[in-house]
């Protein structure tokens, strides 16, 4: 892919470019995303959540929102340099979903 950067700009520009990308999805991953899946298999295993469907309870949405909804519009809004609006709003939108499902039990 650097290859195809590099028609028009530097490698530092894309050096720094694709460092950047690669932290954003890191954060993404370790801050919010392993410990909502962890949290969320720990109310399963307390049998404070129901585990035989998903989808009917709000945490398990919120779960979802995390991962599929905000989570890839914070993930992608990183590859954007010129979106780093959208990237902070997307990213309280993760918080919001973490702490709703950190918040119990
Ligand atoms: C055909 C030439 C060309 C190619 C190929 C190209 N860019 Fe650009 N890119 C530009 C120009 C022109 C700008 C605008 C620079 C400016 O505003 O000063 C730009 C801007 C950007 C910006 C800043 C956007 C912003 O709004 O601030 C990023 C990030 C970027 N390019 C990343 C990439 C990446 C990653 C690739 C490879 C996947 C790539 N570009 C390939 C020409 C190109």
């Amino acid at each position: 892919m650097k290859n195809i950067c590099s028609a028009c700009h530097g490698n530092s520009w894309n050096n720094d470019f694709y460092d950047g990308f690669d932290k954003a999805v890191q954060e993404y991953s370790e801050v919010y995303f392993k410990p909502a899946k962890a949290k969320l298999d720990e109310l399963y295993e307390k049998g404070l959540l129901d585990k035989t469907k998903f989808f009917d309870e709000h945490l398990e949405v919120e779960y979802y929102e995390l991962w599929r909804h905000e989570g890839r519009r914070a993930r992608m809004g990183g590859d954007d340099d010129g979106a780093r609006l959208r990237l902070v709003a997307r990213l309280l939108r993760v918080q919001t979903a973490f702490c709703q499902l950190y918040g119990r039990g």
